[in-house]
C-alpha cells in the first residue's frame, strides 16, 4: 500500500489559518486535489473534517481523533484514535494507495513515513498561523509534475 500525503503550500509556508479556515480558494488546484485522491481512502485530523463540513465524496473519509468518543452525524465516516490505527484500518480493506490530506498536526507527523508527497506550491503568500513543516529536499526524488497561472505541483518520492 502506499501512503502517499497531499498539500497546498503557500510561499511563506503557510497551509491554513488557526481558525480552520483556508486561506486562499483557487478552484483549478481543489479540482487537481480531488482528481488525484478520488477513489482512494483519504485520512485526515479532526479539526480539518470539521471545517470541511461533511465528508468529501467518492472517497472512504478517516478521521483521526484522540477523544475516543468522537461522534459525526455522518455514518459513511470511519474515525480511528491514531494515524497508525488509520493507516491498519486501509490495509485490513487492501486500499492499493490513501491519501493524509491534513492538516498542520497530521502533516507534522505524516512526513517521516510517507513514501510519497503531491505538494503543490502556490505561486504567493498566504495570510494563516497553520505551516507544513520544514522538509529536507536531499531525502527525496523530486519531480515537477505540472505548472499553472497560480501554482506548481510537484511528486516527492522517497530515496530508497
Ligand atoms: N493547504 C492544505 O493543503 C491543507 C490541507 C488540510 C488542512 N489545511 C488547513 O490545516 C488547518 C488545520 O490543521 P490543524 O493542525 O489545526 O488540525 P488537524 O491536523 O486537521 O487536526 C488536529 C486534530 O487531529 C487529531 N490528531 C492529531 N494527531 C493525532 C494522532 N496522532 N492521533 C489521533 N488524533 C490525532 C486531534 O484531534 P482531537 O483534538 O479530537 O483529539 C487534533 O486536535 C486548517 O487551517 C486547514 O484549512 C490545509
Amino acid at each position: 500500500m502506499i501512503i502517499s500525503l497531499i498539500v497546498a503550500i503557500a510561499q511563506n509556508g503557510v497551509i491554513g489559518k488557526s481558525n480552520g479556515e483556508m486561506s486562499w480558494h483557487v478552484k483549478e488546484e481543489f479540482q487537481h486535489f480531488k482528481n488525484t485522491t478520488l477513489g482512494f481512502p483519504i485520512v485526515m485530523g479532526r479539526k480539518t473534517f470539521e471545517t470541511l463540513g461533511k465528508p468529501l465524496k467518492g472517497r472512504l473519509n478517516i478521521i483521526v481523533s484522540k477523544n475516543q468518543s468522537y461522534k459525526t452525524l455522518f455514518n459513511d465516516v470511519v474515525v480511528e484514535s491514531s494515524l497508525d490505527k488509520a493507516i491498519e484500518h486501509c490495509e485490513n480493506i487492501n486500499s492499493e494507495r490513501i491519501f493524509i490530506i491534513g492538516g498542520g498536526e497530521i502533516y507534522k507527523q505524516a512526513v517521516s513515513f510517507v513514501d510519497e508527497m503531491i505538494i503543490t506550491f502556490m505561486k504567493f503568500e498566504a495570510e494563516g498561523e497553520v505551516k507544513f513543516p520544514k522538509i529536507n529536499n536531499d531525502d527525496w526524488n523530486i519531480k515537477k509534475l505540472s505548472d499553472h497561472e497560480l501554482f506548481e505541483i510537484f511528486r516527492y518520492e522517497r530515496k530508497n
